[in-house]
Order: structure tokens, then sequence, then C-alpha cells
């Protein structure tokens, strides 16, 4: 593929319509007409409303459940190569199945790597993601991939909320190189939280490594699903002495009674990205969009430009 550079066109499927709306509009660009339908035993249908010939079309679109969002991008991407667009993008905010990255025990699938193996047949040509569950799924896809961080906003709203004696603190010893990097962007300290989870979707916190007596503390972590390990890890905290906790997560899951847990939890605020629509209000949630870094990064990748230097530390680049 020569580098001379394409047209850009940017659409998304139904579980990304608002984020994608937005990127859109930091984009300048209109979203490009891609109408979705459901048959009426739920099977879905995609058409393009214009011609995408020749362009380099970016289809934004999150996999969390129901799989029917995967089906749709897999559908869209597989529309777009058909209709002769030069290069596709799937931009997954929200990389879903990412857990199941491993054969944690006999005779399981590697999910992770099926999905990744699903977008590159259905003819996706290169895939930006925003905070994998684990940076090592990159290396499943065989195509380009570029990991962009939700780290550049919050690091923002942070320095702008300027919480006073703050401490990082993560979920688990899994999280703890997050919590550092905030904690060295933001000149405070972090603590470790060590969690034994004794099955999936319930989490037990065993101890914080570090001080957080009369602290005030910001929990991070890449993704709320059942609310076990984050709240969990407030409680634990507050036990510890802390004073104000506030949480900060890129993916907003939050299944089963997850917002109720949220909403009796010692959480003042917690801070979540819209890479996942939330379908219920929550009093202690706020919502802070990665429109901007996302629409940076397709314009970048449209432009052949540096992805990697928009999160370059300290530099504010959004
Ligand atoms: C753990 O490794 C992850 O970073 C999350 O803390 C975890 O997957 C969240 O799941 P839940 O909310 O169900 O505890």
């Amino acid at each position: 593929m020569s580098s001379a550079i394409l047209e850009l066109d940017v659409c998304c499927g139904r579980a990304s319509s608002e984020l994608g709306q937005k990127i859109a509009e930091e984009l300048h660009k209109p979203l490009c007409n891609l109408e979705i339908k459901n048959f009426s035993d739920g099977e879905i249908w995609v058409k393009f409303g214009s011609n995408i010939r020749g362009t380099d079309l970016f289809i934004v679109q999150s996999t969390n459940p129901p799989a029917e969002n995967l089906m749709e991008l897999l559908i869209a991407i597989d529309a777009a190569k058909r209709a002769s667009a030069r290069r596709i993008t799937a931009v997954i905010p929200y990389f879903g199945y990412a857990r199941q990255d491993r054969k944690d025990q006999p005779r399981v699938s590697i999910t992770a790597k099926l999905c990744a193996n699903l977008i590159t047949e259905a003819g996706a040509d290169r895939v930006i993601t925003m905070d994998l569950h684990a940076p090592q799924i990159q290396g499943f896809f065989d195509i380009p991939m570029d990991h962009i961080y939700s780290s550049i906003v919050f690091t923002k709203l942070l320095r702008e909320i300027n919480i006073e004696n703050l401490v990082l603190s993560s979920t688990d010893v899994g999280g703890v190189k997050m919590a550092r990097a905030y904690a060295h962007r933001l000149g405070a300290e972090f603590v470790i939280i060590n969690k034994k989870r004794e099955r999936a979707n319930s989490s037990e916190v065993m101890n914080v490594i570090g001080n957080v007596d009369g602290k005030n503390v910001c929990v991070v972590d890449d993704l709320i699903d059942t609310g076990g390990s984050f709240v969990n890890a407030v409680t634990a905290l507050k036990e510890k002495g802390a004073e104000k906790i506030y949480g900060a997560c890129t993916h907003a899951v939050l299944s089963g009674n997850a917002h109720e847990k949220i909403e009796n939890s010692f959480l003042e605020k917690l801070y979540v990205t819209d890479t996942i629509p939330l379908k219920q209000k929550n009093s202690k949630i706020e919502v802070v969009s990665v429109a901007k870094v996302i629409a940076e990064a397709i314009s970048r990748t449209n432009q052949y430009k540096s992805i990697s230097s928009l999160f370059d530390v300290d530099k504010d680049k959004i």
C-alpha cells in the first residue's frame, strides 16, 4: 500500500454510537452513513449508505457483551472490504473478552486470541484499542495494532481536581504498574493491594501494603465488571484509615449489581470513560470522554504520524 494520505472516513457501530459521534466531531467530519438493522430473528444487517471506495475507513465499535457487538463489528468490516475501502481500521475502545487471554486451566479457550483472529479474518488492516486488560494481547493480532491509553485524560483530570495529600492505589498486584505510573506523573506516593480471588467474578482483599492513614486515595484500574475488586479495595483502604477515596477506571463494564455496590461504597466519586456507555445513572459516577484521544490517534494513523509521542509523559497533547 502506498503512503499517500487517503481520504479519512469514520463510522461507528451501535455499541459506540455516542462516542463515535463525538470522535467524528473532534475530527470535524460527519460520521459516514452506516445503516444497521436487525432482522426479525435478531440477525444483523449492515450497509454503507454511500461510496467508501478507496477511503481510509475507521470503524468505531467496542466489543463488550452481548456478542452481537463483536458480530456487528465483523459484519461492518466485511461490508467495508467488499465495498472496496482502501484501508480498514477497527477502532475498539473496549476490547471485550480480553481477560480470557491464556489457558489458566485445562480445556478452556483463549477467547481473546479467537476475537483477534476473527477481526483480522473479517478484513481489518489495523486495530486501535484502549487500555487492554493485558498489554501483551497486542501480540494476538498479526496486523498493526496501536494500543492507546486513557491515562492522558485521567492525569489531566486529577491535576485539575488537585486532591491534597494524594496516594494512588491499584485494586490488586496486577495493577501496580498502572498505579505507579499515575503516582509518578502526579508526583504522589502509591500503595499496593494484595487481592486473592477465590473464583471468577468474586474477589477478596487481603492486604494494603503501604500507609494510607489520613490520606486521600485514588484507586485506578483498567475495568470494573462486577465491582467486587474495586469496592473491596475501597473498603480495605477505608479500614486502613484513608480519608476521601476516589476512583479512576477506563472501562465501566458494570455487570450484575455493580451500580448498587458503587452507590453504597465509601467512594466519593468514580471517574470512568465513555468506552462503554453507562446503562444507568449513578450518583457516584462521572464520565469523562476519551473521544479526543481516540480522534487524535485516528488522525495520526491517517497521516502516518507517530502515536506513541501522543503519550509522552508531562506533555499535554490533548
Ligand atoms: C483485575 O485483574 C482487573 O483489573 C479488574 O480489577 C477486574 O477484572 C474487575 O472485575 P470485578 O469488577 O468483577 O472484580
